[in-house]
């Protein structure tokens, strides 16, 4: 069976949404000091709705994938209906992703709460705060999927100057 999904490459060559709102209502940006990957997020919101989302990704395939997966499914959505968006339904979208990748799609939860986090604050809006708990990078990822993700930096610091040059 082949690593990635259609899906996944699907998004990864095709990501939609990429790009920038200049004047966005809410921006959220995350990064996973384990691989390095940095995400962000706007969201244009009218009437409680996303209008529009983009996203800037500079991560892997899995993670662009999931940005892209991710602001797919929160387009058009209310905010409460954004705020039962989790990894895993990005996961599912996406017809599945590695366990070493799975934080890939932890990051675009994130960053999607730290977008509207961003809105809330801007606007007076209240929130529970633990609904926007900075999630620790090690403590979302089990263990054998760190060592995984170690593994894996390590090959392709090892390779790098090889196969991308
Ligand atoms: Fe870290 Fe994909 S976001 S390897």
């Amino acid at each position: 069976m082949a690593l990635y999904s259609e899906k996944v490459m699907d998004h990864f060559r095709n990501p939609r949404n990429a790009g920038v709102i200049e004047d966005a209502d809410g921006v959220g940006e995350v990064g996973n000091p384990v691989c390095g990957d940095i995400m962000k997020i706007y969201l244009k919101i009218k009437d409680n709705r996303i209008e529009d989302v983009k996203f800037e990704t500079f991560g892997c395939g899995s993670a662009i994938a999931s940005s892209s997966m991710a602001t797919e499914l929160i387009k058009g959505k209310t905010i409460d209906e954004v705020m039962e968006v989790t990894n895993k339904a990005v996961v599912e979208a996406l017809d599945g992703l590695p366990a070493h990748k799975l934080h890939c799609s932890v990051l675009a939860e994130e960053a999607i709460r730290a977008a509207l986090k961003d809105y809330f604050d801007k606007n007076g809006i209240p929130y529970d705060p633990e609904e926007f708990r900075e999630h620790d990078a090690e403590e979302d990822v089990p263990p054998e999927v760190l060592e995984a993700a170690e593994a894996e930096k390590a090959a392709a610091a090892a390779s790098c100057g090889t196969k991308f040059k």
